[in-house]
């Protein structure tokens, strides 16, 4: 990118030192003031996912607060969880002449051709919290350490049960729940969580009473609470009879909603059937709600006024031909390349600390829980 910026700055710088010098004989320097101006008041496209959940709404704000805070004017478009309505969005956003584009793909796979529109027209890409694969026409990364996330997932459930201190030693049941199969997210979370929890499943102190341990079995397509609702009614119909389930590995808040529901519609929650450790991540209110009232039992906050700020950093810099802050230039390989990233840190969040971490830091208002 920074080549195609350069060429252009060249092109651009050329054309103007011509018009400069026979205009007043001065010398090349405005071809990049040029450049400057013309991205500092330039129109940003921000594509995101839905609006179905909370989190990308808050995302959304936040990358247009932080833009605008930087002279940009932003252009935010959501997909309604389409692939194909994103694809046009984007498309959309190029024909307008956007200056750059923050994307969070519906469909990590489904951006190649538009992609390609945008490298023509020289605007650079920032992938979103989500990797868009295979691809070059993408510059940087903005996200989370998500192995992280899946690991933070996996360490709570085997400290609750006990496992970890060796106190308790099972065998306890656990059921395995991961996001949309199009989410690059998605097998970085699983991998990382079971990464903590093979082993004690090799040990036979954790048991998948269902037998579904593989990623492509536990899956929940565009992350939706329902389906991962019915999964789990299906795992209990079928796999518990006077057995009982004690964990359940939740990669989303959402997720988690939907897995409740189908535990406390088979009595779950109930005095003699206390309800498992369900993981979670988002902190969304609905679990924020959820974990005060003993429910669900954890989530992983993910502060997304961060990373609207490195989004930004990188659109401000990718247009004034600078490289923005980058913590990780290995892991994130697109399939084409490895995508420049810089990863935020995600936090553990239970009952015991959510009023510190999300509510004392201003990301949720107190009065929201109510
Ligand atoms: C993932 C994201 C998660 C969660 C999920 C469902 O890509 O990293 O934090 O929001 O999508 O929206």
């Amino acid at each position: 990118m920074r080549n195609r910026r350069a060429a252009l700055a060249a092109i651009a710088g050329a054309a103007s030192l011509a018009l400069t010098l026979s205009a007043c004989g001065q010398s090349g320097e405005g071809g990049s003031k040029e450049g400057e101006g013309d991205a500092k008041g330039g129109t940003i496209g921000i594509a995101m996912p839905t609006k179905s959940s909370e989190r990308w709404i808050l995302d959304g704000d936040y990358v247009k607060k932080n833009l605008e805070a930087k002279g940009y004017k932003p252009k935010l478009v959501y997909g309604e969880d389409d692939p194909d309505q994103q694809v046009s969005q984007v498309e959309n956003l190029i024909t307008q002449g956007v200056k750059a584009l923050i994307i969070a793909a519906i469909d990590n796979k489904s951006m190649n051709n538009v992609l390609q529109q945008a490298k023509d027209a020289n605007i650079p890409v920032i992938s979103y919290d989500r990797l868009i694969l295979g691809t070059k026409d993408v510059d940087y990364y903005a996200s989370f350490d998500n192995e992280k996330v899946g690991e933070l997932q996996g360490s709570y459930i085997v400290e609750k049960l006990g496992l970890k201190d060796g106190s308790k030693k099972g065998p306890f049941n656990i059921e395995l729940f991961a996001g949309s199969n199009d989410d690059n997210n998605t097998r970085y979370f699983f991998g990382g969580a079971m990464k903590v929890l093979q082993p004690y499943i090799d040990k036979k102190q954790l048991v998948v009473r269902s037998g579904q341990t593989k990623l492509n079995q536990v899956t929940t397509l565009r992350w939706d609470g329902g389906t991962a609702q019915k999964r789990m009614d299906d795992i209990l119909t079928s796999a518990y009879k006077s057995e009982r389930v004690d964990a359940v590995l939740s990669p989303y808040d959402g997720i988690s909603i939907g897995i409740l529901s189908a535990l406390k519609s088979d009595d779950y929650g109930s005095k003699s059937k206390p309800l498992p450790v369900v993981t979670g991540q988002d902190a969304e209110v609905a679990s924020l709600k959820s974990i005060e009232a003993g429910q669900q039992t954890q989530t992983v906050f993910k502060d997304t006024r961060e990373l609207a700020k490195v989004a930004t950093n990188m659109v401000d810099a990718a247009l004034n031909d600078k490289k923005p802050e980058l913590n990780d230039t290995k892991t994130y390989d697109n399939g084409v390349k490895v995508v420049p990233a810089y990863l935020l840190k995600p936090v553990s969040v239970d009952k015991s600390n959510y009023q510190k971490v999300v509510i004392d830091s201003g990301y949720h208002k107190a009065s929201d829980l109510k």
